[in-house]
This record gives C-alpha cells, structure tokens and sequence, in this order.
C-alpha cells in the first residue's frame, strides 16, 4: 500500500500551535492592506499554461528564459508535479537525511525507490558529493537536495552543487533543488542552482521567505522541453491556475524587494536572540548560520518527544520534533514571525532546558 498522507503535516495543522510558537518555517503572514494598490481583479484569465506576466516575473527575477518557468501551487505543487514528471515507478531517487519528509512522501507516493545520503551534524549537515557518490546507482533517476536546508538553514555553495550535477550527469539523472528558503540570504544572495547546468531542476515559491503563502505562487525551473513535459503532466492534475491569485501574485512580484525586506528585520533579530540562546545553552548544540528561518538543535541525551511534550505542558512552547526529519534528537525551531514572542520562548525553552 502507497502512504496516502503526511504525518508531519497533518501535525503540523493541527498540533504545533503554541502561545509561544517556536513551530514555524516561513516569516509571519504579509497582510493584503501593505501591498499598495490592488490590481483590477479578474475570475477568469489567459493561463492556458501559465499566465504570462507572471511567468516573465519569475523569469525575470531569476535572468532564465520563460519556455522554462512552470507556475505550481507552491513549492509543495511544484515538487509533487516535477516528481510527477521525472520519475516512474521503480526508479531511484537519492534524498538528503535528514529531509522534509514531505519530499519522501511525495517522492515515494509517485512509486520511487528512496535511497539517502547523510548530511552530519557534526559536519554543519554540509552535502557531501562523495556521501552523494556512494548513494547514487547506475538507476538513480534524481538527486534530491533542499538549498538552504530544511531543518537546519546549511548553505550549500555553487561548487558543491556542480559536483553534484556531475555525479547526476555520469548516470543519466538529474538534481532537484528545493529552493524555497534561499532567499532568506539576505545578503550576496545565491543565484539560482538552474544557471548550473541542463540537469538542474529548480521548485520555489513566495511562501516560506515572503509570508504570502495563501497566494500559493509557486515555480519550477527547468529547460524548456521538460517544461513543456510538466505544463503536460499539470493538464493532469489542475488544468488551470486560479487566476485572481496569479493577477495579485504579479502584484507581489512588482513589490517583491520590499515584501521581503519587510521580514527581515524580524528574522535578524530572532537569529541574535537565538545566537545568545545557544551560547547559553548547555544541553543544546546547533549548527549557526547568518542567514535562513529555521534551525535544528540538538538535545544531548535524546529524549526529544518527552522534552517538547513538557515544554509545551509547563511553558506553553512548542517547537518541530526531529523525527518529522528522521532525527529524532533534534528539534527545530523557526524564527521571522514576532521577535517579543521569538525571544519569550526560547526563555521557556532555556527553563525547560
Ligand atoms: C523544503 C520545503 N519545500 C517545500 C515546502 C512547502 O512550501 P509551500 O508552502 O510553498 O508549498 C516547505 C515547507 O515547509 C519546505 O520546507
């Protein structure tokens, strides 16, 4: 039987709330009413497969051409529809652990063998292109790779993806890169791993960096012939995209810088709070970056589910167990939302602790 659902998400709807939410991914919802003048709503619209200004938005902003953007609903759409596109049952596919399970879920709900490569905490969960080498097979179909890392924020650099690309390239395969959190770079921001070569693959959306997530403006980088495969296997799923929802992402796009600065405030001084946290912290270690949303701790001595079940029982506090990531003596917390309630949990964190 084919997993039919996804444990964390379903946790993640309905459990993870807390007074002091430290269960988060993306910065804190932008309200409608800062975007400015609305554009003249529409119902329906030219989108056949994709609407253009928004599709030349996105390529635009990312200096690609627009036979290779595919809109998605979210980053979660377009990597379901990629996986959809690239894969058929029985082939490998090698994933990063720990991952965002939901790529495990959609990837094995499509039918695809799962193979794993290590990213170690010791290591800063760095991507090891030889840890990669040793999963890879000569069926490997995709390699599967979150930049910034999904739990911990790592930044992978252009040099490590090319090495990847080239252990996908020596079997036939390609790389996907989840990019939903590289924009929390805020400064030198990468550019997007599509420039690195034909094999790469690209998901990202204005969700998880941007707080627009109702929007669902997601987007799949990838050359024109498989884009033109995935608009294909899209008619499949969701004929067509909502089309107010496309005409007030172009509105977005146009205010895109400013949208995002609006967040980064709040996401610095979360991390600074966090970096005093933690040189505090005695039973906590975590990999430290300058940039990204989330961070995944590590609790010396384990017992991650009994400790967040008290945090969230005596100090109202919640954070993401680490078993949602296949690590399970870590857990992640998320910063962007309210840096008064941000600083307030980790005190509660630091008492449980
Ligand atoms: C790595 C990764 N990809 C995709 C998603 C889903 O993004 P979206 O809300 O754009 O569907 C998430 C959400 O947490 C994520 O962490």
């Amino acid at each position: 039987m084919r997993q039919k659902q996804s444990e964390y998400m379903h946790w993640a709807k309905t459990a993870s709330r807390a007074r002091f939410n430290l269960a988060t991914s993306g910065v804190g919802s932008f309200p409608l009413c800062e975007l400015g003048a609305l554009p003249p709503l529409e119902i329906n619209g030219d989108n056949s497969y994709g609407y253009a200004p928004l599709k030349r938005a996105i390529a635009a902003r990312h200096g690609v051409d627009e036979d290779c953007v595919v809109t998605a609903e979210g980053t979660s759409g377009a990597n379901y529809l990629a996986f959809a596109t690239l894969l058929d049952p029985g082939d490998e596919v090698v994933i990063e652990h720990p991952a965002y399970s939901l790529l495990v879920d959609a990837l094995e709900y499509v039918g695809a063998v799962v193979r794993r490569f290590e990213r170690e905490h010791d290591q800063g969960y760095a991507v090891d292109p030889e840890a990669v080498r040793r999963a890879v097979t000569p069926r490997t179909r995709l390699i599967v790779v979150t930049n910034l890392h999904n739990p911990s924020s790592a930044l992978t650099p252009d040099s490590v993806l090319r090495e990847i690309g080239d252990i996908a390239r020596s079997v036939g395969s390609r790389v996907l890169v989840d990019e939903v959190y590289l924009d929390a770079v805020y400064e030198n921001t990468p550019r997007t791993a599509f420039h690195l070569g034909a094999e790469f693959v690209v998901t990202s959306s204005l969700t998880k960096v941007y707080g627009v997530s109702g929007l669902r403006c997601g987007w799949i980088l990838a050359e024109p012939g498989l884009a033109r495969a995935m608009w294909r296997m899209n008619d499949v799923f969701a004929a067509t995209p909502v089309h107010p929802g496309e005409l007030l992402s172009v509105a977005v796009w146009e205010r895109l810088d400013a949208v995002r600065e609006r967040s980064r405030r709040i996401v610095e001084a979360d991390r600074k709070a966090l970096g005093a946290f933690l040189d505090r912290a005695t039973r906590v270690s975590a990999v430290r970056t300058e940039w990204g949303t989330t961070a995944f701790l590590r609790l010396a001595g384990g017992g991650v589910d009994e400790f967040l079940a008290k945090l969230r029982a005596e100090q109202e506090t919640s954070a993401v167990p680490g078993r949602f990531f296949g690590a399970a003596e870590c857990f992640r917390v998320g910063m962007g939302v309210d840096s008064e309630m941000f600083a307030a949990g980790l005190g509660r964190l630091e008492t449980a602790l």
